[in-house]
């Protein structure tokens, strides 16, 4: 099919990339001429795993263009993938979105396309989207549209850092549209994935035991809201193994192994119940506060959705007590902070919270040094003013910082010279905010050891002994 994708962040051009991968015509739009002119030349503006190579194996079917002129006339399915940022209130800023409405109405000349939102968008935005389409289509060609145009939403439910395989090998498929015609596109687009027919790259080999990949339909308001349920959902899940982790904290338990213990029970499951520093990113904060601010829309309240956002704030200003309770006092002490993006394998810094700690430690009068292993120059570029010294690698994090701060778990750092890193400490403390590092490696290597949810332990005193890991008693599945 003929496929129009108007934006290229992480959703746009996973999405683009793939589908031009499984043999759609695919012309992606973006008003940053940078960033076209680098996809042009076959590079990618984001660090995102396997994207390079996805995009050169689908090369003959995509395309790259500022202009929607050479994208949207005789698209079959346009995509809007625009990005929806939070304006100061917190609720999302839709000025892309309507120029990009906009855009597709002006430059539409064809006899029939389906308009399908893909960027997050408030519960409605689908029929607003829809009318904005066709009042510019009438404007610009002095016609009715009529029938011209069928508005979907199909949201997104990729990570960053394994977003192709999100999309590729995907959990479903959810496509809402109050039109048949809408439905009946997509299903045929997304075929190749709905059944696993597609030879799968070498580089990403399709899962063992996925199946058939089941494909939700609904009306638009529903699909609107799985996207934000969906988030939410994940969000309170992080937030209350958070909460658990405090309690384990006071009561001296692993929250590590508690997390495991719950989630194994098949209704919990394991995953997203890693206790640390919570969320960041430009989704799950963006999109709990958009939750809430449309149901109080319709005078209700989100307590529990509330209160997950609370204790995700929350884990950031527990790293600071928790070195102001180790130090006693931060002014004039160097902390080193290891990782910066919001996540491993991802470059993203919007809302890290490693970005967060580094400004408030600045604030207390702190020195702080920063190391990632792929999110420097984006750092440089987008928090060149913040005053932290940014080093090349862990060995000049660690010379002479009074504390270290893990706030990414990247696999690198799991696998350090720890005793050569102690010893180029001042004092040898380390925060794993992440739960990540082995403990009692770290505490054997002479570091005083914290966590801000979880178990600690102190160099020199025995590691819990009594504790049989649950892999020793032959428990864990
Ligand atoms: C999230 C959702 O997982 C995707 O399904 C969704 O499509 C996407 O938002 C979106 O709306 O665009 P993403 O933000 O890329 O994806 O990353 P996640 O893997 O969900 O991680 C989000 C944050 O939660 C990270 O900061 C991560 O460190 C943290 N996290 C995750 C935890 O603290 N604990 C966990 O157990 C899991």
């Amino acid at each position: 099919m003929n496929v129009c994708i108007i934006g290229t962040g992480y959703v746009g051009l996973t999405t683009g990339t793939c589908l031009a991968f499984l043999g759609h015509k695919v012309t992606c739009v973006d008003s940053d001429e940078k960033k076209i002119a680098l996809l042009q030349a076959g590079q990618t503006p984001i660090y995102e795993p396997f994207l390079a190579e996805l995009m050169a194996e689908a090369n003959g079917n995509l395309r790259f263009t500022t202009d929607y002129a050479e994208a949207v006339p005789d698209a079959r399915v346009i995509f809007i993938a625009v990005g929806t940022p939070p304006s100061p209130n917190g609720s999302p800023d839709l000025r892309y979105l309507s120029a990009a409405a906009r855009g597709i109405g002006e430059h539409f000349d064809g006899d029939f396309a389906v308009v399908v939102n893909k960027s997050t968008v408030p519960i409605g935005s689908g029929n607003w989207v829809g009318s904005l389409v066709r009042e510019s289509y009438e404007q610009q060609h002095g016609c009715k549209a009529g029938q011209r145009f069928a508005v979907a939403s199909n949201p997104e439910f990729l990570r960053e850092g394994t977003a192709l395989s999100d999309s590729l090998f995907a959990d479903r498929v959810v496509v809402g549209s109050d039109d048949a015609r809408a439905l009946e596109a997509l299903y045929t687009l997304y075929r190749p994935i709905l059944d696993q027919t597609f030879n799968a790259p070498t580089f990403l080999p399709r899962p063992e035991g996925i199946g058939a990949v089941p494909l939700i339909s609904t009306d638009l308001a529903s699909a609107e809201l799985i996207k934000y349920a969906a988030n939410a959902f994940l969000a309170l899940k992080i937030s209350f193994i958070n909460e658990i982790g405090h309690l384990a904290e006071k009561v001296g338990a692993d929250i590590v192994q508690v997390a495991k213990g719950i989630g194994l029970d098949a209704r919990i499951g394991t995953r997203f119940l890693q206790a640390g520093l919570g969320w960041g990113g430009s989704c799950f904060g963006k999109d709990t506060a958009a939750l809430v601010a449309t149901a109080s829309e319709y005078g209700l309240s989100m307590p529990i959705v509330a209160a997950a956002r609370e204790i995700n704030f929350r884990q950031r200003e527990r790293v600071i007590e928790k070195l102001l309770a180790e130090l006693k006092i931060l002014k004039g002490r160097t902390i080193g902070i290891l990782g910066l993006a919001f996540k491993p394998n991802t470059d993203d810094l919007r809302d890290a919270p490693a970005v967060e700690i580094a400004r408030k430690l600045i604030q207390r009068g702190c020195k702080v040094k920063v190391h990632d292993p792929v999110a420097m120059d984006r750092f440089r570029s987008e928090h060149g003013d913040l005053g932290v010294i940014c080093c090349d690698s862990v060995d000049q994090v660690c010379v002479d910082s009074d504390a270290l701060i893990l706030a990414t778990e990247w696999p690198q750092y799991r696998d350090l010279h720890w005793e050569q890193l102690a010893s180029k400490m001042r004092s040898a403390i380390v925060l794993d905010a992440r739960n990540a590092l082995d403990r009692d490696r770290l505490i054997r290597s002479g570091f005083r050891f914290l966590t801000i949810a979880g178990l600690e332990g102190s160099s020199g005193l025995p590691v819990a002994e009594n504790v049989l890991p649950v892999e020793a008693a032959g428990l864990l599945v």
